[in-house]
């Protein structure tokens, strides 16, 4: 079996590059990147060292990609941040997420490959998830219960109506999911999406925009002033979590069992269970780490910033009895063991 990971050396694809190793040894695996990601270079000798090849490639580039045919391709490169393009630069976000996507399809289609494509919740309209009543607590907001709308306490459904602005990664996001739902009509490619929540855990270079628990982490192991921005500067926010290696467990049962998820667009998160407010999640890395840095309250709202997120895995459960095992404590636990072990390389990025 020969499976491409573009983006394979990003935080997603490289882990799942190594558990796919392990977990269906027969299978040659090859990652595409241009490591345009900050940190995402560390993962090149890991990776080979693996066994994984590494290609050097920029999906923007129909020519750049490794000679094929490949049994699969996994779709896992992006700028990921809900924040690109607000500076005015959209088109790094465009010209990967959207064109980027479509030369990946171009290249499954060419060798009949089935697509595996990493969506995200943030397809989801941000007025609508905002406009959803909300309760404050002494350490979270927490979304109402209505049993009559797809948002609850349990968090979002598929069945949410998309009408919307959702930021243009969001967009980007979403536009590549309708685009395979045409290769799908048009050319009987074989695809499933999986729109994740916050994913976390080891090898995820953090930054303020995106990966906030290993920037959360990080900034507890080095003691780094953090900064709560947004809603009151209190820390209430919420996310849930899914620990990076329940994700690949879950990508590796879809690989296995291809014709029976083949078709599938839903959320892969950590639910209600795995979420945490930042607030939360400070006392668990106080806890790990046994270090309390600085935290400021800053209340102005970022752009495309949500009080909560959490994604209902209903659909999800009903296909698989894939749950996620790690809990919000274990993504800090192995997170801050991976920083302490990596510290030399990771201080300076
Ligand atoms: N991390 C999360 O919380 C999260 C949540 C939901 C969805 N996702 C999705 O999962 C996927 C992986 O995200 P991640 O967290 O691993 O991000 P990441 O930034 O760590 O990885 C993305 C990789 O893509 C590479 N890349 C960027 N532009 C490229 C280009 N033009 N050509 C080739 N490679 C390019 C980067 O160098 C990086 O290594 C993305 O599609 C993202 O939208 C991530």
């Amino acid at each position: 079996m020969d499976i491409l990971i573009t983006g394979g050396a990003g935080f997603v694809g490289s882990n799942l590059a190594m558990h796919l190793r392990q977990a269906i040894p027969d299978a040659a695996i090859v990652c595409m990147d241009n490591l345009y990601r900050r940190g995402s270079e560390l993962n090149v000798a890991r990776l080979r060292d693996a066994g994984v090849s590494f290609h050097w490639g920029d999906i923007r580039d129909l020519a750049a990609f490794p000679a094929g045919p490949f049994d699969y391709l996994i779709e896992c490169s992006a700028e990921p941040s809900v924040l690109a393009g607000q500076d005015g630069n959209p088109a790094y976000l465009f010209q990967t997420n959207l064109t980027g996507a479509f030369h990946c399809l171009e290249m499954a289609r060419k060798w009949n490959s089935r697509f595996l494509f990493l969506s995200t919740s943030r397809v989801y309209p941000i007025a609508k998830l905002e406009q959803h009543p909300w309760q404050e607590y002494e350490t979270r907001f927490a979304w109402n219960n209505d049993i009559n709308s797809p948002i609850s306490a349990q968090g979002v459904r598929e069945t949410l109506d998309m009408t919307g602005a959702r930021s243009l990664y969001g967009f980007t996001k979403y536009a590549a999911e309708q685009l395979i739902e045409e290769y799908r009509a048009a050319y009987g490619l074989k695809a499933l999406i999986n729109r994740c929540g916050v994913i976390a855990g080891p090898w995820q270079f953090g930054k303020v925009d995106q990966g906030i628990a290993a920037l959360w982490v990080m900034a507890h192991h080095f003691g780094r002033k953090l900064s709560y921005i947004g809603y009151g500067g209190k820390g209430k926010q919420v996310r849930d979590f899914l620990h990076v290696d329940d994700l690949c467990e879950l990508i590796a049962e879809q690989i296995r069992d291809f014709d029976r998820w083949e078709g599938w667009v839903g959320n892969v998160a950590g639910g209600l269970k795995n979420s945490a407010s930042l607030q939360e999640l400070t006392e668990v890395c106080r806890e790990v780490t046994g270090n309390q840095v600085a935290i400021e309250g800053n209340p102005v709202n970022r752009p495309n910033d949500l009080r909560i997120f959490i994604a209902d895995c209903g659909r999800l459960f009903q296909r698989t009895a894939w749950r996620p095992r790690r809990d919000v404590r274990e993504i800090v636990r192995t997170t801050a063991a991976w920083v302490a072990e990596h510290a030399e390389q990771l201080r300076n990025l």
